[in-house]
């Protein structure tokens, strides 16, 4: 299977490498062609839970020169997905399919606007990256990666992808239920992310806190509200203990959101906290600690300009 993979942070490499472990033919699309050739020339490292190794992946910024292929893996920011799949046009042809193992709610819907939702499967991943350097990744976290079709169906594709991915080590199952499974994932984040981005704390030291323990129980107890009145059928049994099992298994793990924070970057937030606040004043359910988080994390994103103008 020839796949090319989108977005050149944390999971996109960790995919990258794991992937290439399945033989297939596997390229890295990167907006930036500077980080792009260094990482054809060096590779990626990786380290952590798996030991440390080395995988050779080819990357590039032109998505002409990788042409069509089978699967397109977007792994970029949930703000960027809609450029990004307009510049990875070039992959896509009849046939190809467009997987999102994006963080938060509403990927599956801009890359289905661009390309055609036939084309589109969603995904979640529980594994937990972070991104060292260019090409660098510690793999700090397992998890299972759970893929599937928004209208249920099982095509021939999605079977094929899960094997490339258990081949290569990703631990992988399909679910009839991706909507439930995004909203599930969702809990989790929104939980874990805003409030690892503003105390900085990593993953496991957000669960040793009881005040950080009590804000990430309201944030979650708020969405599951929201997630119950739509009807959307969460998978776990208890949504609060599995928040903080992920903390525990991703304990080492520096958060998506704070390290877009420690970077100064823009970060997913209204892709995840902001999203539980919009459908909640939809559906006029109180939603407080999931408002204050947003506040509080656009608050630091609108503080790095004063910080760069000082
Ligand atoms: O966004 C993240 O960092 C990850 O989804 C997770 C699972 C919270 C682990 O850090």
């Amino acid at each position: 299977m020839k796949i090319a993979i989108v977005g050149p942070g944390a999971m996109g490499n960790l995919f990258a490498a794991f992937l290439s472990r399945a033989k297939e033919e596997i390229w890295l699309l990167d907006k930036n062609a500077g980080r792009a050739a260094a990482i054809s020339g060096s590779g990626i490292r990786i380290d952590g839970i798996s030991g440390e190794w080395q995988s050779r992946v080819k990357a590039t910024a032109d998505a002409k020169e990788i042409g069509p292929v089978d699967l397109v893996i977007v792994c970029v920011k949930a703000y960027d997905t809609k450029s990004a799949i307009i510049r990875a046009k070039p992959l896509v042809q009849e046939g190809t399919v467009i997987l999102t193992l994006q963080n938060g709610i509403g990927n599956i819907e801009i890359l289905s606007e661009v390309a055609g939702g036939e084309k589109v499967i969603g995904g979640v991943t529980n594994l937990g990256a972070t991104l060292l350097d260019t090409g660098r990744v510690r793999y700090a976290g397992r998890g299972e990666t759970v893929i599937g079709r928004i209208d249920g169906r099982i095509p021939v594709a999605i079977r094929s992808i899960r094997e490339i991915f258990n081949k290569g080590g990703l631990e992988t199952r399909i679910s009839r239920d991706i909507k439930g499974l995004l909203w599930s994932k969702l809990l989790v984040n929104a939980g874990i992310n805003a409030l690892t981005a503003i105390t900085r704390l990593n993953n496991g030291r957000l669960a040793e806190f009881e005040s950080t323990r009590r804000i990430m129980r309201e944030a979650v107890t708020e969405a599951i509200k929201v997630a119950k009145r739509k009807r959307i059928k969460l998978i776990y049994d208890d949504p609060l203990a599995k928040v903080e099992a992920v903390c525990e298994a991703t304990a080492a793990n520096i958060s998506s959101m704070l390290q877009d924070i420690l970077k100064k970057k823009h970060t997913e937030i209204d892709f995840i906290n902001g999203v539980i606040v919009r459908q909640a004043q939809e559906l006029g359910i109180p939603c407080p600690v999931n408002s204050i988080l947003v506040d509080l994390v656009k608050t630091i994103e609108s503080s790095y300009a004063l910080e760069v103008s000082r």
